[in-house]
C-alpha cells in the first residue's frame, strides 16, 4: 500500500462541505481583498496566539519580510538566525538589504541554542530569528535573555498552535516574541488551498506599521508614508483558514498520536533517533524527522515500497551558492551539517490510517533486518 508523504486530498474529503462553502460566501458576495474573512480570521488567530494583534499577510516569506521591515531593518543591519531553516529565514533577510548572521543548532532539537545566539550578535546586530524547527517551540525565553533588548521575530511558519511553558505558564507559539510570523502553505498544519501567512505581536504601533507595510505602505488609498509592499492575505484563502481552524488542535493531537506511535515502534532501533521533544514543549509535529546515518539509503528503499519520505533540509543555509558572499566554509556551524546529512521526515498527517502507520513501520524496521 503507497503511503505518501503527505495527502491533501484526504483532509480536504473530511471538510469539504465546510471549506466549500466558506469560499463561496466569497464569492458571492464579490469581495476578494481583505474585508470581514481577513479580520475574522486575524482575531481567530490572535485569541489562539495570545496576542494583541494578528496580521494577515500572502505569506510565511512575506510575514518575515514586513516584521523585519516593521523593525527598520536594512542595509548595514545584521539578523542572527540558524542556517538548518528553510530558505525564506536567511533569504528575507538577505532582501531588505541586510546582512544574514548564522550560529549552530542544538542536534537534539535542531533550534536555535541560545548562548550560540548572543554569541554571534555584535553592535549591529537588529533582531535574532528563532525558527520553531518540526513543530516545537526554540527556547524563546532563553535566547531573550541572552540577547536582551535584540527584538526577536519567532519564525512560527511550522509551529502555530504549539507552546511551551515558560516560567509556569502555557505560551503559545508567537506570544512572548517581538513579532511572530505564520506560514499558511499547505502542507502546513493550517494549510490554505494556496498561499498565505500572517504575524502576531503585542505591541500596537508595530501592527499599525505591518498593516501599513502590507498595502503598498500608505493607510489611505493613494497616498504612502513608505514604500511597502502588495502582501495582502487573499479573502478567499481566509475563508478557507477560517472553515479549517475549529479542526486544528484535533489534527494537531493527531500527529502527536501518529509521532508517539512511530517512537515506541522504533524504539528498540539502536540506528533511528526519533524527535526529542522538550518537557517545556507541546509540538504539533508539523513534520516527524528521525536521525539515521544511512540516510540516503534509507529514503530509497522506503520509496522502493512506496513510502513517501523528505529531507528537511539537505543543504544548510551558510552552504548554499547565492550565500557565499557571507564567507562562511564547510565546518562553520557542524551540527547544523551533520543534520542536513542525517534527517528524514516520514508521513505524520493526522488522516494516515493505523494500516498506514504500519506500512511505514515494518518498511523502516525491515531496512534495519527487524
Ligand atoms: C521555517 C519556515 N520559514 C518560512 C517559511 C515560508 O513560508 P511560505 O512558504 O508561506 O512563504 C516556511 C514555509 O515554507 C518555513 O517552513
Amino acid at each position: 500500500m503507497p503511503v505518501p508523504l503527505l495527502d491533501l486530498r484526504a483532509q480536504h474529503a473530511l471538510i469539504k462541505d465546510e471549506v466549500v462553502s466558506a469560499m463561496m460566501r466569497v464569492v458571492d458576495d464579490q469581495l476578494f481583498i481583505l474585508g470581514a474573512p481577513v479580520q475574522q480570521l486575524e482575531e481567530a488567530v490572535a485569541r489562539l496566539s495570545h496576542t494583541a494583534h494578528a496580521i494577515g499577510c500572502a505569506s510565511g516569506t512575506d510575514a518575515l519580510l514586513l516584521a523585519l521591515r516593521a523593525l527598520d531593518i536594512g542595509r548595514g543591519d545584521e539578523v542572527v538566525t540558524t542556517p538548518f531553516t528553510f530558505f525564506a529565514t536567511a533569504g528575507t533577510i538577505h532582501n531588505v538589504g541586510a546582512r544574514p548572521v548564522f550560529c549552530d543548532i542544538d542536534p537534539i532539537t535542531f533550534n536555535m541554542v541560545p548562548a550560540a545566539a548572543a554569541a554571534a550578535c555584535t553592535s549591529r546586530t537588529k533582531a535574532i530569528i528563532p525558527v520553531d524547527l518540526f513543530g516545537q517551540m526554540a527556547p524563546i525565553e532563553s535566547i531573550a535573555l541572552a540577547a536582551p533588548r535584540i527584538p526577536v521575530i519567532e519564525d512560527a511558519a511550522q509551529t502555530i498552535g504549539a507552546s511551551r511553558m515558560i516560567d509556569g505558564e502555557r505560551r503559545m507559539a508567537g506570544e512572548v516574541a517581538t513579532i511572530g510570523t505564520f506560514s499558511f502553505f499547505p502542507s502546513k498544519n493550517l494549510g490554505g488551498y494556496g498561499d498565505g501567512g500572517m504575524m502576531v505581536t503585542q505591541d500596537a504601533a508595530l501592527a499599525t506599521r505591518l498593516k501599513r507595510l502590507r498595502v503598498h505602505g500608505g493607510m489611505q488609498m493613494y497616498h504612502h508614508d513608505e514604500v511597502g509592499y502588495n502582501s495582502r492575505l487573499d479573502a478567499l484563502q481566509a475563508a478557507v483558514l477560517s472553515a479549517k481552524l475549529p479542526h486544528l488542535s484535533h489534527w494537531s493531537a493527531g500527529r502527536r498520536a501518529n509521532a508517539a506511535y512511530y517512537t515506541s515502534a522504533f524504539a528498540d532501533l539502536a540506528d533511528v533517533k526519533t524527535p526529542v521533544i522538550e518537557p517545556a514543549n507541546d509540538s504539533i509535529f508539523n513534520q516527524y524527522t528521525i536521525r539515521v546515518e544511512r540516510r540516503d539509503e534509507l529514503q530509497a528503499h522506503l520509496k522502493a515500497k512506496g513510502i513517501g519520505s523528505a529531507v528537511y533540509y539537505p543543504v544548510p543555509l551558510h552552504l548554499q551558492p547565492c550565500f557565499e558572499y557571507l564567507g562562511y566554509k564547510q565546518g562553520a556551524f557542524p551540527e547544523s551539517e551533520r543534520a542536513a546529512k542525517e534527517v528524514l521526515s516520514l508521513p505524520i498527517y493526522p488522516e494516515l490510517t493505523s494500516a498506514q502507520l504500519d506500512e511505514v513501520i515494518t518498511a523502516v524496521r525491515a531496512f534495519y533486518g527487524r
